[in-house]
């Protein structure tokens, strides 16, 4: 390790080294097991392709990713909105929509959504021209990606606060759905005895030069798995307050139950970047 002249490289791989030792040694790791190990990760690659990325689920289920996301956000006295992990179903490209306009592209099911959200700085000022990505995965459990038929880019959308800093859409309310079980971190948790589920989210990645990106998700308030998500993704300050519209509704075409949700997002002076998509 000595030789290797990226000073970072040797920190990383020396602690990685020494924590793998110690895992193996403290549960005196059989030969099988290791086998078993080996396989499982070439598992994790077999079944990551363009459209799905089982690498970062896995990361996602031990509550790695989380930890990650909380370690590098929010951390010393930080103003932001909390963030919360990216998941593997972002894609990049995600089509512009005006203020006002639906991410509902094709027919889903669910009561309407009316999103009415904020985004400022630290100090309560509105940021103008912040972009949003939203993205959330059909009430019937699947993202567009998963799902056949769906629209391409139904329930995403990009939009751009204005000089109040507003950002508003429709779409449908969320739903709780389960993380992919098909692959072999489907298996670990059913041999884990655990649930696959994710409590109802929207996700959000907000980006402005010169301001810290945020990358959040806010979940729905009623959700009964808001205290054993899956991958660990909640905080206190992400829940939602979904409300039931009343009167009249805000769209002709509602005959049913809808909601409403008003949130403000906080960002921080800092670096403006975007995450590599973990899938196409
Ligand atoms: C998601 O919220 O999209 C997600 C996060 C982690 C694993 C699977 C899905
Ligand atoms: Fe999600």
């Amino acid at each position: 390790m000595s030789r290797a002249p990226d000073a970072r490289l040797r920190t990383v791989m020396e602690a990685l080294v020494r924590h793998l030792h110690a895992f193996a040694r403290e549960v005196r790791l059989t030969e099988p097991e290791f086998e078993l190990g080996i396989d499982f990760l070439n598992r994790i690659g077999q079944a990551t392709h363009d459209a799905h990325n089982e690498g970062i689920l896995f990361s996602d289920a031990l509550g790695f990713s989380t930890l990650v996301c909380l370690l590098n956000n929010g951390q010393n006295g930080a103003t932001e909105t909390a963030s919360a992990l990216l998941g593997p179903f972002w894609r990049q490209n995600s089509p512009a929509t005006d203020n006002g306009g639906s991410i509902v592209r094709s027919a889903t099911p669910g009561p309407a959504l009316f999103a009415d959200c904020r985004v400022v700085d630290p100090k309560g000022n509105p940021l103008a021209g912040v972009e949003v990505d939203v993205w959330q995965a059909s009430p019937v459990g699947l993202y567009e990606n998963q799902d056949s038929t769906q629209a391409d880019m139904n329930l995403r959308g990009k939009f751009t606060t204005d000089a109040d800093g507003r950002f508003w859409f429709r779409s449908v309310k969320p739903a709780g759905y389960p993380v992919p079980t098909n692959g072999p971190v489907g298996t670990l948790l059913e041999a884990q005895g655990r649930h696959p589920y994710r409590p109802a989210h929207l996700h959000f990645l907000c980006s402005k030069p010169d301001f810290k990106t945020l990358i959040t998700q806010v979940f729905v308030d009623d959700d009964q798995h808001l205290e054993s998500d899956v991958v660990f993704g909640v905080t206190r300050q992400l829940v939602g307050d979904f409300r039931p519209g009343a009167g009249v509704p805000p769209a002709a075409d509602i005959d049913g139950p809808w909601y409403q949700l008003d949130y403000t997002f906080v960002l921080e002076p800092g670096l403006s970047t975007l995450p590599t998509p973990p899938i196409r």
